[in-house]
């Protein structure tokens, strides 16, 4: 089956957008904005591990795409003044490879698995004692002769980082003492990644333009900096370099985002909900199926935002368009104003 969770990640993060991304990726704490909680608890565990001279505990970094998981990683291996080895999931393929990676790391160094929910079965048990106990088991031989030989390794810092928690076995979850998730931006944070971002592109926008790319950037930095990008791009062949309210509405108009900032999967989720199931209460597998889309995608990725933004609402029962959503699409609320009032007060 299709990766619809790869695909969602391609569209945002095409080989051109990544180059832009690098030379746009923040290098310095003053510059990472917002997730306030998650930055300060993070200090405090790097602090501790220097005092004591160890390296930093394990450290698992979730939430939706684009909201500066490998950023913030890269700002933790920094601050601890360690190597930073970059790898993926699905990178390793087998124990071996696994094991290659792990011998070659030095006391203190900091092993990045991006996307670790997709790590394998045999990969992630031989991942177990190397997080715990700095060993790693290798099995000698096949049948009724085969040993185990324990090898030492450095103590080294595993960072994960996943869209999807819900994919993790709980073996490997249990495993990081460092546990957090990234949350959405609030539109000032945004404005002033925005702003920032604008500085290092050199590109002049006025504060209204800088206004409406936050608002409509989904509370995503990676989706603000991908709409400037293409404001810009306006900018530059339509107008006189400078980015203008209008170059925004266009660049927006491009992207298929709206004025609330949603995208198209948000659209036909949303819609299908509506249009196909008078609106909820609708369960998440009859969603998935309505829409062909993975309901692991829907719940991690796609629904946070339109729960936070109070498009949706999670129920017992399943999933309900609210009255916001109805609004939003020019659509009359066809439950009542009794029930309206209710679904606010829920
Ligand atoms: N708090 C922040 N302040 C400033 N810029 C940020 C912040 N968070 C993310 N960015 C920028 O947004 C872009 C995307 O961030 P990043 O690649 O770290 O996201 P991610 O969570 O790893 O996404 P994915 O799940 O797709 O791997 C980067 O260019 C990064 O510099
Ligand atoms: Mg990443």
């Amino acid at each position: 089956m299709v990766d619809k969770n790869k695909l969602r990640k391609i569209e945002l993060t095409e080989p051109e957008e990544e180059v832009l991304f690098i030379s746009l990726r923040v290098s310095d704490w003053m510059g990472f904005l917002g997730q306030k909680q998650v930055k300060e608890s993070l200090h405090i565990a790097i602090n501790a591990a220097k005092k004591r001279g160890e390296a930093i505990e394990h450290i698992l970094l979730y939430g939706p795409p684009g909201l500066g998981k490998t950023t913030l990683s890269h700002l933790i291996a920094k601050k601890m003044g360690s190597n930073i080895r970059v790898t993926s999931g699905p990178a390793i393929e087998r124990a071996g490879d696994l094991a290659s990676i792990l011998t070659n790391l030095e006391k203190g160094d900091i092993l990045f698995i991006d996307e670790i929910h997709r790590l394998n079965k045999v990969v992630e048990e031989t991942l177990y004692p190397a997080m715990e106990d700095y060993a790693l088991d290798i099995i000698l031989g096949k049948g009724p002769s085969a040993r185990t030989l324990r090898l030492d390794l450095p103590q080294f810092t595993i960072i994960g980082a996943t869209t999807r928690i819900g994919l993790m076995s709980a073996p490997l979850r249990d495993r990081f003492g460092v546990v957090h998730r990234l949350s959405f931006y609030d539109p000032q944070d945004l404005e002033k990644i925005i702003e920032n971002a604008a500085k290092k592109l050199k590109v002049s926008i006025d504060k209204e333009s800088i206004r409406q790319i936050a608002k409509r950037a989904r509370g995503t930095p990676r989706i603000g900096l991908k709409l400037l990008k293409r404001a810009r791009d306006f900018a530059q062949v339509r107008g006189e370099g400078k980015i203008t309210k209008e170059l925004v509405e266009e660049a927006l108009k491009m992207l298929e985002v709206d004025s609330m900032g949603l995208d198209s999967s948000d659209r036909r989720l949303l819609k299908a909900i509506i249009d196909k199931h008078a609106g909820g209460p609708v369960g998440l597998e009859t969603i998935g199926s309505t829409i062909s889309e993975d309901i692991g995608t829907i719940e991690e990725v796609i629904e946070p935002y339109l729960l936070q933004i109070g498009f949706l609402k999670r129920t017992p029962r399943g999933r309900v368009a609210t009255p916001a959503a109805y609004e939003h699409f020019g659509i009359p609320y066809p439950h009542g104003e009794k029930d309206k009032k209710q679904q606010k007060l829920i």
